[in-house]
C-alpha cells in the first residue's frame, strides 16, 4: 500500500525569529512511518520541523513549516495514497500578519491577532473516497469522549487517543499509552509500549480494518 504520514508540529511565524507552535516532537509520526516501511508499505512522510532523522527507505520526504504548507503537501500526495495517518499536531491558529523583518517589542503590542488555520482533515474530506484515514487525539481530559467525537466529526476510520498528562504517554517521551477507536468497534487500549511498538500495533490494526472492507 501507499501510506501518507504527517508528523511533528507546525510553526506559525510572527516574524523571522518568533513563531507559535506546540510540544510535538514528531517521534510518534516518525515511528508510524518506520513501522509502515517495516510492514512492507511505500511511505511518504510530510513533516513539520523536528530534530529527528527521517527513516531510511521512505518513498518520499517532504519537510514543511506551517499548517498551510502541510495542507498543500497533503493535497499533493493524497491522490496516490491508499491511507493517510495524520499524526501531525497542526497549529489551529496563525498570526493574522507575518512581518518579514524582526519586530521590536513595541511594534508587536500586547495582543496578537490570530486567524484560524484550515482543518486539514476537514479540507481533504471530499477527496477521501476509498482511502483509510487515521487521526490522532492528544487530550488532557475526557479523552475517550473527545476522541470519539473527533472520529465522527472528522469522518475517520480510526482514531488514536492518548491522555498526554499520563506518565509515559504523550509529548517528549519514548513510550506511549493509546486507545484505538474505530466506528462500531469496542475501544482497544494498548499497554504502555515504546512508540515503535505502539506504531506497529497501529499499522497492524489499520491493515486489519482495511482487510475487513
Ligand atoms: N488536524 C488537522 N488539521 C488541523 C488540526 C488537527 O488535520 N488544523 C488533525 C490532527 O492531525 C489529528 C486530528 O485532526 O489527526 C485531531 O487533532 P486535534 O488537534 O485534536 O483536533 P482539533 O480539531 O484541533 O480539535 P480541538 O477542538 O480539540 O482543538
Amino acid at each position: 500500500m501507499q501510506i501518507l504520514v504527517t508528523a511533528g508540529p507546525t510553526r506559525e511565524f510572527i516574524d523571522p525569529v518568533r513563531f507559535l507552535s506546540n510540544r510535538s516532537t514528531g517521534k510518534m509520526g516518525y515511528a508510524i512511518a518506520e513501522a509502515a516501511i517495516d510492514a512492507g508499505h511505500s511511505v511518504t512522510l510530510i513533516s513539520g520541523p523536528t530534530f529527528l532523522q527521517p527513516p531510511e527507505h521512505l518513498h518520499a520526504f517532504r519537510p514543511v513549516v506551517s499548517a498551510l504548507e502541510m495542507l498543500d503537501a497533503v493535497q499533493q500526495f493524497l491522490p496516490v495514497a491508499d491511507a493517510l495517518v495524520m499524526t501531525a499536531a497542526v497549529a489551529d491558529f496563525r498570526p493574522a500578519r507575518r512581518f518579514d523583518r524582526k519586530c521590536h517589542k513595541g511594534e508587536l503590542g500586547s495582543t496578537l491577532e490570530l486567524v484560524p488555520n484550515p482543518d486539514i482533515l476537514a479540507a481533504i474530506r471530499p477527496l477521501k473516497e476509498h482511502r483509510f484515514f487515521v487521526g490522532f487525539a492528544a487530550e488532557t481530559n475526557d479523552v475517550l469522549a473527545s476522541a470519539a467525537e473527533k472520529l465522527h466529526r472528522k469522518g475517520l476510520d480510526l482514531i488514536v487517543a492518548n491522555d498526554v498528562t499520563q506518565p509515559g504517554a504523550g509529548f517528549e517521551t519514548d513510550t506511549n499509552i493509546v486507545t484505538l477507536l474505530a466506528p462500531n468497534a469496542t475501544a482497544e487500549t494498548l499497554p504502555m509500549l515504546s512508540k515503535a511498538e505502539t506504531a506497529q500495533r497501529i499499522i497492524a490494526r489499520m491493515e486489519a480494518e482495511m482487510q475487513k472492507r
